[in-house]
């Protein structure tokens, strides 16, 4: 109800609209109405009344609230059912609890801002409340092999990236997964999943995106190797527009996924990359060594040429060595 009054008070635009107007229009009475502006007055929709007129919607909240998030979408599965807190913990919790209890494919978790939002490799995943994007994508593949399950992490990596290009953002992808712009990082990714041997129950692809965060935001130690799209725009962008945009790419790369599985992903991984080609240093699990970055095999693992051989990096982190410097990024 609340989204259809915000639908009227929107497209009435810098007119006033009735509360009886309103009721008609919906089929409730004039009290529901009025209670209902009052709700979103306290959400913080600034809406003005005036006696013998109605109301206008002079201003909404800049929030990823599921009545500004679901206008936008063009998709058909992915974000139709989205729940959304001001604030929690971690979506990528959340997005499991709401699949335990059975949310259907495409359910995305929304919030403002995460008291332990989670990151790679154990790190946390911290944002200024209001000034990113936290998401949690919960998907439900069919005929798709748990081994598969990474290469969605790939495909979200460039969702992502296609949304950025889209605004004119020059970002690229840093193996597996992080999306960076002159070297700094925008975007991290954090895929998990419930699966048996052959079949996948559920995948969360978990992304946060340092949106409208400003440079004196990013706490002391981030600010050499962490940077926002505001900041790359030179101007705070719209955060329900472009997460939509994402939502509506991430659609039309996992249907293709269905229809013709992983390689044009893949292929298209390569074309976004910033690793492939660059010298790196890689922090395997139990190892750290160097070499060429070459290629992604059909798994989405790092070919890497090293002096004695190509190795094979299906997990860790990477940090690219700029040509004839000392510094890593
Ligand atoms: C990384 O680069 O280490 C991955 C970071 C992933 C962070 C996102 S924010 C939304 C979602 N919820 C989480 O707790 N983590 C992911």
């Amino acid at each position: 109800m609340r989204q259809e009054i915000l639908r009227l008070l929107r497209q009435a635009g810098d007119h006033y609209i009735s509360g009886e107007e309103i009721a008609e229009g919906l089929g409730v009475s004039r009290t529901a109405v009025w209670k209902h502006i009052k709700e979103l007055r306290r959400l913080g929709y600034d809406i003005v009344s005036q006696a013998h007129s109605g109301y206008r919607l002079e201003k909404a909240p800049d929030l990823l609230r599921p009545e500004e998030v679901a206008p936008l979408l063009k998709t058909e599965t992915i974000g139709r059912h989205l729940l959304y807190q001001e604030e929690t913990c971690s979506t990528n919790e959340d997005a499991k609890a709401a699949a335990a209890q059975g949310a259907p494919d495409g359910t995305v978790v929304l919030t403002e801002f995460q008291g332990t939002g989670h990151g790679r490799l154990s790190r946390g995943w911290f944002c200024p409340k209001g000034k990113g994007i936290l998401f949690s994508v919960l998907l439900r593949p069919q005929r798709i092999l748990p081994q598969d399950a990474p290469k969605y992490t790939l495909l979200a990596a460039v969702a992502v990236v296609r949304a950025c290009r889209a605004r004119g953002l020059e970002v690229g992808i840093k193996w597996p997964n992080d999306v960076l712009a002159d070297g700094k990082k925008l975007v991290g990714i954090l895929t998990e999943m419930s699966a048996e041997m052959e079949r996948i129950h559920y995948i969360i692809i978990g992304i946060g995106i340092n949106v409208n965060i400003e440079a004196a935001a990013f706490a002391p130690e981030l600010r050499e190797t962490a940077t926002s799209l505001a900041l790359l725009a030179g101007k705070p962008l719209d955060r329900r527009a472009l997460l939509a945009d994402i939502l509506c790419e991430m659609e039309r790369l996992t249907a293709g996924v269905q229809a013709q599985g992983f390689a044009p992903v893949l292929d298209e991984w390569r074309r976004l990359s910033l690793t492939l080609g660059q010298e790196v240093r890689v922090l395997g699990v139990n190892e750290t060594f160097t070499g060429r970055a070459v290629d992604i095999d059909a798994d989405g693992a790092l070919l890497v040429d090293t002096g004695e051989g190509r190795r094979r990096v299906l997990a860790g982190d990477v940090s690219i060595r700029p040509a004839g410097a000392r510094q890593e990024r």
